[in-house]
Parts: structure tokens; sequence; C-alpha cells
């Protein structure tokens, strides 16, 4: 049990900004949960942060964000080491290149992407409430898109990038949506790390990969990427504020406040997505 240090756990650490966000965080004194789907690579990251930082409370916690089972075990192992959490990075996300379904019936997508986030921000409230903690949520994808009745993206055919923009829309609806249903001690942002160069964007789907490749010579490095969300995840000049996006696509202004299309900021939509995503976490 660690309570005396800052804690923070960052999700998707196993390659592109997640990496990143989390060394920085160690950098910084953090004991960091370090979270990726496969033990021998998440470990394989937890030693390469340790050795570059020199900090050893660098800690390796493996799940798979499509599986209702691994994301429980998940909470649960998080949750003993640390009862008090400072702050919690939903940085881990897929862009599905074809609509797989989960274990449960869900569109992969929506599963990793929009209901893992709420189901850990549920499953782990006391140490949030504990460590009066920062929660950050991860928006994407630049389109205005959200149908808040086809968030299994089941209607005409299935578009990767759209599915990936939805759900981006979808769990920053979430993010604020949380943030306005409660007056308790978390802290709730929105963040988009920029145009990053990792794999993820290395490998999108269909005509996408063409305009990442265009895009290369633009684009930021994982450690510039990670600057926005360990800023929402440490700044004290943030303090006493929640239900805010900051971040930009390009350029300096990496503590902007970010403007987030229409279908984000709706709290309608908001509202019926958390409540979707409260049934899929009971
Ligand atoms: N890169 C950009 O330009 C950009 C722009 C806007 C927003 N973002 C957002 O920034 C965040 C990080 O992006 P990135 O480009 O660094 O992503 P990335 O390179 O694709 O890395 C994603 C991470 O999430 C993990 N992950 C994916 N599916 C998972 C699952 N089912 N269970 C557990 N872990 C899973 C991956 O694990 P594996 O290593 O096992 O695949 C990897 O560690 C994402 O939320 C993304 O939407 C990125």
């Amino acid at each position: 049990m660690v309570d005396e240090h800052r804690t923070a756990v960052v999700t998707g650490t196993t390659g592109g900004i997640g990496t990143e966000i989390g060394r920085e965080l160690a950098r910084q004194g953090f004991t960091v949960g370090m979270h990726g789907r496969d033990r021998a690579r998440t470990e394989a990251v937890v030693q390469d942060v340790r050795r570059t930082t020199g900090n050893d409370r660098v800690h390796a916690f493996v799940g798979d964000l499509g599986k209702r089972s691994e994301v429980r075990a998940l909470a649960d192992a998080i949750a003993e080491r640390f009862p008090s959490l400072n702050a919690l990075i939903h940085n881990a996300a897929v862009v599905p290149h074809d609509r797989v379904v989960t274990d449960e019936g869900l569109e992969q997508g929506f599963a990793v992407n929009v209901l893992a986030p709420h189901r850990l921000n549920t499953w782990l409230r006391p140490s949030l409430v504990a460590g009066s903690a920062r929660v950050v949520g991860f928006w994407g994808g630049g389109s205005d898109v959200l149908a808040v009745d086809d968030l299994q993206s089941e209607r005409g055919a299935f578009d990767g990038w759209t599915c990936y923009c939805q759900t981006k829309n979808a769990v920053a609806a979430l993010t604020l949506a949380t943030a306005a249903a409660e007056d308790g001690p978390v802290q709730w942002f929105v963040t988009v790390p920029g145009l990053v160069n990792t794999p993820g964007m290395r490998n999108l789907p269909g005509r996408m990969i063409w305009f990442s490749r265009l895009l290369w010579w633009a684009m930021r490095s994982p450690a510039e990427g990670a600057r926005t969300p360990v800023w929402l995840a440490t700044a004290p000049e943030l303090a006493g504020k929640s239900g805010e996006a900051y971040g930009n696509m390009l350029g300096s202004g990496w503590r902007n406040p970010l403007a987030l299309p229409k279908t984000a900021t709706d709290p309608e939509a908001g509202r019926r997505i958390l409540e979707r995503c409260a049934q899929l976490s009971a």
C-alpha cells in the first residue's frame, strides 16, 4: 500500500503518448501505475521508465480494456495498491479497422474508448475521492459525429475512422456530464494531445493513413503530446476547476482551452451516454 507520495495511473502505456505521460509523471516524483494489456510489454516499459527516471515507484498493471472481467480485475488491483489516487489518465484507445464485437456484444471502440474509462471511474471511486483526483479523458478525431442512439455503430456500412471520432466525442461528452453531475472533490478534464507521431497514428484505417502520412512532418513527438495531459494532472493553477477541455492539434498553444465539437458538449448527449455506461458498469 502506497500513500505517502502523489499517485497516478495511466492507461495504454505500451507505446505512443501513454509511455511518455508515465515517464514524465515518474520524473516529477509520482508513484505511477502504468497500464498495458500485455504483461511482458508492460513490464518492459516499466523497467525502461524506472531506468530513465531513477524512480523505482513505477508499477505495472495489466488488463484488456475491451473485457469487463479484466477491467474489473484491473480496478481491484489499482484500488489495492492506491487507496488514494491523485490522477487517473485515460490515455488508452483503439482506432478500429473493422467492426469487432466484445464478449458482451459491444462494439470494441465503444467498449475500450468510452465504457472502460467509465468503469474505471466507477470502480475506482473510493480511491479517486480519497485522493481528490484529477481524471483526464482524451478527445480526438476532429469530426462532429455522435449518434447517441447508435453508440454500437450498427447502422449503415461500418467506417473505422467515423466510429473512432464518435467514441472520442462520446467520451468527451461523458467526462463533461460526469463533472456536471457531481460536486465532489474529483476534477474532470478533457484533453487532446495534438497530432502526434505514434504507433496508432501510423496504423490508421482506410483513407486516413494518407492524411496521417501527409501530415507526418508537422506531428508532435510522443513526449510533446504528453505535455497537456501531464499539465492537467499536476498544475496547481487548475485547482478547483472541473468540466473543462484543454489542448490543441498543432502549434504552440498546448495549454489553450480546447473548442470541442457541438456533439461533444451537448449536455443531453452526455447525460444519455452516462446513463448507458452506468447500466453497463452495474
Ligand atoms: N496520436 C495522435 O495524433 C492523437 C490525436 C488525438 C488524440 N489522441 C488520443 O491520445 C491517446 C493516445 O494516442 P496514441 O496515438 O499514443 O495511441 P496508440 O499509439 O495507438 O497507443 C494506444 C495505447 O492504448 C492501448 N490499447 C489499445 N486497445 C487496448 C485494449 N483493448 N486494452 C488495453 N489497452 C489498449 C495500446 O496497447 P497495445 O500497445 O497493446 O496496442 C497502446 O498502449 C488516445 O486516447 C488517442 O485517441 C491521439
